[in-house]
């Protein structure tokens, strides 16, 4: 089984490419665009011919594309420089992926609903309340119209290891360390489904091998605002000179709206594999500090 990664210098896809390496049945290649890392080799979407390898020879019988311009709030001051990321690519994408007769697997967000009573399943009304949001499910809605052999994760407020180290529970442990004082303000009302990424790879992998089509929800347990997501990582740095000021979406006067009541159920991966577990933060932090 050949696999490419479009994004795997990012956070879902680097994760995705540690776990697909480890796999004697893949062969996996994985991309990035600005980030050069010594695992990745140079693929523009808009560009293919343009790359570090040939993709025509690699021939994939998977396409996995995790690239999209994913900063909620820039998306929402430059639609344009949005669609062009998120929409565009993915029917530069969806033309490569019939080209080789590859399967589609496109990494999609809570963020398609409008929060006002999530958790949600994968038929939940859609109903997008920014830019962001709006790119992510034409972006689905392409998908779903063009090819019949994709896969639509979605996932929310993905945390794990990453070189760049630029998600919440990363960023946060960062802050820990270095022990200076600063003050966090954290909305204490935008709920979610945090998951790690290297779930999603490894979720991934099994959806593969077993040639699963259509829309999963990929997500832990656990329903927390940033505050409560915040200190489960806090709790393990004990002396930290961080301090987390809780505060109402409504008064941090961010660009783009945010679904409040996000979050995703997994019922239907579950039902489908029993033995499917999605780690914690707390399980994640613990691996992390050999606790
Ligand atoms: N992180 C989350 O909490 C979260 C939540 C919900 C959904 N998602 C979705 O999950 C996917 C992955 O997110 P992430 O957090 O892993 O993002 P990320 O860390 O920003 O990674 C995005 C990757 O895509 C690459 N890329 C961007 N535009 C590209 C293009 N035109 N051609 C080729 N590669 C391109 C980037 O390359 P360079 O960096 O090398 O330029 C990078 O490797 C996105 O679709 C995002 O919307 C993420």
């Amino acid at each position: 089984m050949r696999i490419f990664i479009i994004g795997a210098s990012g956070l879902v896809g680097s994760n995705c490419l540690d776990c697909m390496r480890r796999d004697p049945d893949i062969q996996v290649i994985g991309s990035h665009l600005s980030f050069a890392t010594i695992d990745t080799e140079y693929f523009n979407v808009f560009d293919p011919d343009a790359s570090t390898f040939d993709l025509s020879a690699f021939n994939p019988d998977v396409i996995m594309h995790t690239g999209a311009l994913t900063h909620v709030d820039y998306c929402e001051t430059h639609p344009e420089e949005s669609y062009h990321h998120t929409v565009e690519s993915v029917q530069a994408v969806l033309e490569l992926a019939l080209k080789y007769k590859s399967k589609l697997i496109y990494i999609s967000s809570d963020y398609v609903f409008d929060g006002k009573k999530g958790p949600y399943t994968e038929d939940g009304p859609v109903n997008p309340l920014n830019i962001y949001g709006k790119h992510k499910l034409e972006a689905e809605q392409i998908i779903q119209k063009m090819i019949s052999d994709y896969l639509i994760l979605r996932v929310t407020n993905v945390f794990g290891n990453e070189i760049r180290g630029k998600n919440f529970v990363a960023f946060l442990i960062k802050e820990a360390q270095k022990n200076k004082k600063k003050n966090l303000r954290l909305p204490s009302d935008q709920y979610a489904t945090p998951i790690n990424a290297n779930d999603i790879g490894h979720i991934s992998c099994r959806l593969i091998r077993d040639n699963k089509r259509g829309i999963y929800h990929l997500a832990s347990d656990e329903y927390l605002n940033r505050v409560e997501l915040a200190e489960k990582v806090l709790q393990y740095f004990p002396g930290s000179a961080l301090h987390i000021e809780p505060v109402l979406t409504r008064d941090m006067n961010q660009p783009a709206s945010r679904p409040l009541r996000g979050g995703l159920k997994t019922d239907k991966i579950k039902k489908e594999y029993s033995d499917i577990h999605f780690s914690t933060v707390n399980d994640y932090m613990e691996e992390q500090y050999d606790l």
